[in-house]
C-alpha cells in the first residue's frame, strides 16, 4: 500500500487532495498546525471506507526537528513514503510592501518558500533511501512571473517556489525521485479570506470577487483533476496546472453570458 503525505493538509487544497488520495486507498498523512482542523479532518478522512491507514501530526514545515520527528513514525507505520506535496501555504495581508511588518516578512517566507525547501531536505534522504519517491511542490501567484501590487510577498515565496522545483528536478535526475508542480489557480479556501494561515481578515474588493466568480473554484474539483495525473506520473519536472491560459479563456467568455456565484 502505498503513502502520501501532504503538507498542509488539515483543511483546503491539502484535505481535499487526501480525500481523493484516500479513495484510491493511499495511507494518507495529515501534516498541519492547527490541532482543531488537524482533528476534523482526522475525523472526516476516518469516516471514509477504503483501505489505507490515516496519519495525523502536528508539524511544522518551518521546523526541521518536526518534519524528522513525522518522517520517522510515518515510516515506523507505512515503511515508505511514496509521495510527498509541499503544499502549506499562507497568503499575506492586502498590503504594499511598505507597510508589512518585519514578523509578517519573515512568517510568509518561513513558511511559503522555506518550508517547501527544509521538507524537501528533511524527506530526500529518506526516499534516497527507499529508492525511489516523489515530491510535488504547490505553485501560486508570481510563480509565471506576473506581478500585482500587495501581493508582491507571496508572488516573490511563490516564485521561488517554482525555481527550486525546476532546479531540484534537476538535482535528482538520475535518483529515481520525481519532482513536479502542482499549479492549482483560483480556489476558494480559507487562504483567501485571511492572512499567515489565521491572522488577520483580508477584505476581498469587489474586483476580486469578480475575479474568484469567473476564475476561481472549489478546491475539491481541482484535486479531483490533478491527484490522478500525480498518481499516474512517471516522470519528472511536471507541471500539473488546472488554471491553464485556455481555461481561463473560455471562462471570461463564458462570464459575458453566464453569471456565476461560488460565493453562494
Ligand atoms: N486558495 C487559493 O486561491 C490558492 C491559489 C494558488 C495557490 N494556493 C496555494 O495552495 C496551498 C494550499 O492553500 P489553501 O488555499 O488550501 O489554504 P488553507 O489556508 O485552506 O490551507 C493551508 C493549510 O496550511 C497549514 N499551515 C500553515 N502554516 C503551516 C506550517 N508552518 N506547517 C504546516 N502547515 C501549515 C494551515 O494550518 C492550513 O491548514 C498553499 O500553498 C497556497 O499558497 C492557494
Amino acid at each position: 500500500m502505498k503513502t502520501v503525505v501532504i503538507t498542509g493538509s488539515a483543511r483546503g487544497f491539502g484535505l481535499e487532495m487526501l480525500k481523493i488520495f484516500r479513495r484510491y486507498n493511499f495511507n494518507c498523512v495529515i501534516c498541519d498546525v492547527n490541532d482543531n482542523e488537524i482533528e476534523n479532518a482526522y475525523k472526516l478522512l476516518n469516516e471514509m471506507k477504503y483501505d489505507g491507514i490515516v496519519l495525523k501530526y502536528h508539524c511544522d514545515v518551518t521546523k526541521k526537528e518536526s518534519l524528522i520527528k513525522m518522517i520517522d513514525d510515518v515510516i515506523n507505520n507505512t515503511k515508505t513514503i511514496d509521495i510527498w506535496i509541499n503544499n502549506a501555504g499562507v497568503n499575506q495581508s492586502d498590503k504594499y510592501i511598505w507597510e508589512l511588518d518585519e514578523n509578517t516578512i519573515n512568517k510568509l517566507i518561513d513558511i511559503d518558500l522555506k518550508g517547501t525547501i527544509i521538507s524537501s531536505n528533511a524527506i530526500i534522504p529518506y526516499m534516497l533511501k527507499q529508492g525511489f519517491g516523489a515530491i510535488y511542490n504547490v505553485e501560486g501567484h508570481g510563480s509565471n512571473d506576473a506581478k500585482i501590487p500587495k501581493l508582491t510577498l507571496y508572488g516573490t515565496a511563490k516564485r521561488g517556489v517554482t525555481y527550486f522545483t525546476e532546479s531540484l528536478a534537476k538535482e535528482l535526475m538520475d535518483k529515481k525521485i520525481l519532482v513536479g508542480k502542482i499549479t492549482p489557480g483560483i480556489m476558494l479556501t480559507n487562504f483567501v479570506k485571511t492572512s499567515l494561515g489565521d491572522g488577520e481578515k483580508i477584505e476581498m474588493t469587489e474586483k476580486n470577487k469578480r475575479i474568484y466568480n469567473i476564475l476561481g473554484d472549489y478546491p475539491e474539483t481541482i484535486a479531483k483533476y490533478i491527484v490522478p495525473k500525480v498518481i499516474n506520473n512517471c516522470y519528472t519536472n511536471v507541471k500539473f496546472a488546472w488554471l491553464t491560459n485556455t481555461r481561463a479563456f473560455k471562462r471570461f467568455i463564458k462570464a459575458l453570458f453566464v453569471k456565476r456565484d461560488i460565493f453562494k
